[in-house]
This record gives structure tokens, C-alpha cells and sequence, in this order.
């Protein structure tokens, strides 16, 4: 897949995630490593092939790959809202690996909205992101599950996964 290799060998890319990788060490919750993004790409692959969604594979993965680079500044700030950083370091990332701005648009709004509880969504490509997302974390399996603000939303949560 074009797409991650070209972001593999970003330098601002992978300076991004070193950021949030040095928050992360130790974290007892969800973190927003590259398994992280790599797992939400190839999840929303998935649904997109299950329900006949018309979305190109590299804009899913691009979006997918760039939507928590942003992570490290609200561990900075806890005012920060990732999702808005995340979609502001995406920008010049994206039209440096040549997706057109129509593309760029749509992976920015998607990412903006990627927080957000699925069903609230009613951009396409956000709401396959932010189930994409929620599908990704194995709550069922977690000894952090007692102090997660969001463990209980999510549909991982009695063992359903992809
Ligand atoms: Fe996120
Ligand atoms: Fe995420």
C-alpha cells in the first residue's frame, strides 16, 4: 500500500508519533501508536468492502493513518482537541504525497469528526473512521476498563471485534 510506505518515510510522520509515543510509555489506557492507526485503517477497509461503500482504499487509509498524529499536544494540553490538531498536521501531509484537495478535504473532515460516537456522524468516511476507531479497542480485554471514560460506549466492550 502506497500510502503507508510514503508515510513510513516521512520524517514528520514519524516525528509525530514519536511525540505521542513518548507521552504514551507506560499509559494504562488506549494509545495512539502506529498499531493504533494501522488497526483503524484495515477495520475500516473492512466495512467499507461490507456495506458496498465507494470510497478509494488509499483515502481510507490515509485518513485512518493521519487521524491521532495530532495526539501528543493534548497530552500536552488536555484543552487541545486531537482530532483538530490531528487534521491540522494532516493537511501539508497529505498534499505532499499527492492527494488531490478534493481527497484532502474529505480526509480533514473525516478526521475532525473522528471522536465523535459513530451514529452521530453523517459524514461518510468519518463515520466509517470513528467506528473504525471505537471497533479497534479491545475493551473486553482490558484491566483499564473500570476507569475509562468511554469503556462503556464502546461495542468492543462484550467481546464483539473485528
Ligand atoms: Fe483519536
Ligand atoms: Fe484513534
Amino acid at each position: 500500500m502506497e500510502v503507508v510506505q510514503k508515510l513510513l518515510q516521512d520524517p514528520d510522520y514519524l516525528y509525530y508519533l514519536s511525540l505521542t509515543k513518548n507521552y504514551e510509555s507506560g499509559r494504562r489506557y488506549c494509545c495512539h501508536n502506529f498499531s493504533h492507526l494501522l488497526d483503524v485503517a484495515r477495520i475500516a477497509w473492512i466495512l467499507c468492502l461490507e456495506r458496498q461503500i465507494k470510497l478509494s482504499r488509499p483515502v481510507v487509509y490515509a485518513a485512518a493513518l493521519l487521524h491521532d498524529i495530532g495526539r501528543f499536544a493534548q497530552h500536552e494540553d488536555e484543552s487541545i482537541d486531537h482530532a483538530a490538531e490531528s487534521a491540522s498536521l494532516a493537511e501539508p501531509l497529505l498534499t505532499r504525497h499527492g492527494f488531490s484537495a478534493a481527497e484532502t478535504k474529505l480526509i480533514l473532515q473525516a478526521i475532525l469528526v473522528h471522536r465523535q460516537t459513530p451514529e452521530t456522524v453523517t459524514d461518510l468516511l468519518g463515520a466509517v473512521l470513528a467506528e473504525a476507531d471505537d471497533l479497534s479497542r479491545l475493551c473486553y480485554n482490558c484491566s483499564a476498563q473500570a476507569g475509562c471514560y468511554k469503556a462503556k460506549r464502546m461495542p468492543t466492550l462484550n467481546g464483539i471485534q473485528y
